[in-house]
């Protein structure tokens, strides 16, 4: 089958890449000519573990092609992806759907044949009545459907995500785009993937709907682990001792700084926007959003405690910057806001992270952006693990020790084990363990 994917973000690339895999003849769209010609000479414009591999294997095979002609893309594809960005719009916190818009027109004035247009970017409910709008008013003669098929991969984990997901969410209102669809996810199809045919609009929603309950389950346990603190509790045996009741599960219960990244932040204030345009409130999300935010802050001054209440004149290193392990994003990031309440207390903030340094420079000015763990650290009256990279679980603490100013660390992840880290000598503050 021939796709079209519109836009070689991070959904468009992760996802153009794993159609090829399955086997169709996949064109990723995008209007950046720079990006374009780094794909093609094999240069990935995001990091993300097996992308570059999974990009080599299917452009050799011939399944897979880069161009910034989207009316040749389009061209005899039967299914025709939008996976541009919906960031929040400046000032009001709604989706931005400008993008998603502007290529749906693009699409309509180049439709020749029956195609599906799927909206892969994320979009408040109604998008798809709008994109569908879009594209009839243009006069096409063409046949076409407009279907949801939210996205919920991971970053750092999503080719995996991709090829092994808990479900596929098909909006679609036509059968025979419903049968489009199903020959696109085929081989998940034959593997018994669930796949849940729901209404355009219920898709759509599938969408907010997890990403607040997740960004919820965060919060909560993030709420729980304050109150661990305050009482003498271990929030990991509570959220164990949680998890293991099969209603809650057990994943999403790592307290830690608050959730950062490209959908979580962007995602519930979105949903609480179109909750306020359809008069019907979502107190709770509210609240997490609320919480949220003002927990990164707050992660500094658990740090500026942790030296003694007073932060002036101490230098503090940072490990892990990134809002996550195994990317390079930096959006909404914890540590953004936890190096700013540092420096605003007076401390000097020095940081390392394996992949996120250059878009960390831009976004935390005034921080000194070392070369590695070790070098952060060195003379440094605390080290902070901000976000919980494979190689900082397995740093040496000794030589940390050794080379600590004070021997004060603070671990928002919780990784190591506080019996080991005092043994050790250090004064360590974790995120809910008393
Ligand atoms: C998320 C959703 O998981 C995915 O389904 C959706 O498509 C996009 O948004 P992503 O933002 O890549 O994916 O990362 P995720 O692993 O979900 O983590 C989001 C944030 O929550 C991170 O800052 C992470 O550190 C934090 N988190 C996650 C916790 O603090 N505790 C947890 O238990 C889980």
């Amino acid at each position: 089958m021939k796709i079209a994917m519109i836009g070689a973000g991070y959904v468009g690339l992760v996802s153009g890449a794993c159609f090829a895999d399955f086997g169709h003849d996949v064109v990723c769209v995008d209007k950046d000519v720079e990006k374009i010609d780094k794909l093609r000479s094999a240069i990935m414009p995001i990091y993300e573990p097996g992308l570059a591999e999974l990009v080599r294997t299917n452009v050799a095979a011939g399944r897979l092609s880069f161009s910034s002609d989207l009316a040749d893309a389009v061209q005899g594809a039967e299914a025709i992806f939008v996976a541009v960005g919906t960031p929040s719009r400046r000032g009001d916190g709604h989706a931005d759907l400008s993008y998603v818009f502007a290529a749906s027109s693009e699409i309509a004035s180049c439709l020749t044949d029956r195609s599906v247009i799927v909206t892969k970017s994320t979009v408040p409910v109604g998008t798809g009545d709008e994109v569908e709008r879009i594209i009839r008013l243009s006069g096409t003669a063409a046949q076409f459907a407009v279907v949801s098929n939210p996205e919920f991969l991971r970053e750092g984990a999503a080719i995996g995500d991709f090829k092994r997901p808990d479900r596929i969410v098909i909006g679609a209102q036509d059968d025979w785009a419903r049968d489009v669809m199903s020959e696109v996810y085929r081989p998940l199809f034959l593997n018994r993937a669930p796949i849940l045919f729901t209404s355009r609009r219920s898709a759509e929603l599938i969408k907010y709907a997890a990403n607040a309950f997740l960004a919820t389950k965060i919060t909560f346990i993030n709420e729980i682990a304050d109150l661990c603190e305050k009482v003498g509790g271990d929030v990991q045996d509570v959220a164990r001792g949680m998890g293991l009741d099969n209603r809650i599960g057990a994943k999403f219960l790592h307290a830690g700084p608050g959730y950062g990244g490209s959908c979580f932040p962007k995602d519930t204030l979105a949903l609480l926007k179109t909750a306020e345009d359809y008069d019907s409130p979502m107190r709770i999300v509210e609240s997490v959003a609320r919480v949220n935010d003002t927990r990164k802050r707050a992660m500094g001054r658990k740090v500026v405690e942790a030296l003694g209440g007073d932060a002036h004149d101490k230098r503090v290193a940072l490990l892990g910057l990134t809002f996550k392990p195994n990317t390079d994003d930096m959006r909404d990031s914890p540590a953004i806001a936890i190096s700013q309440a540092l420096q605003d207390a007076g401390a000097s903030v020095v940081a390392f992270d394996p992949e996120g340094m250059d878009m960390a420079a831009a976004l935390m000015p005034g921080v000194e952006m070392v070369s590695g763990p070790y070098e952060a650290v060195s003379g440094a009256d605390a080290m902070v693990l901000v976000t919980e990279w494979d190689e900082f679980r397995a740093i040496d603490l000794a030589r940390i020790g050794g080379l600590l100013r004070t021997p004060v660390i603070v671990d928002l992840r919780n990784v190591y084990r506080p019996d080991e880290v005092r043994a050790a000598g250090f004064s360590y503050v974790s995120v809910g363990r008393a």
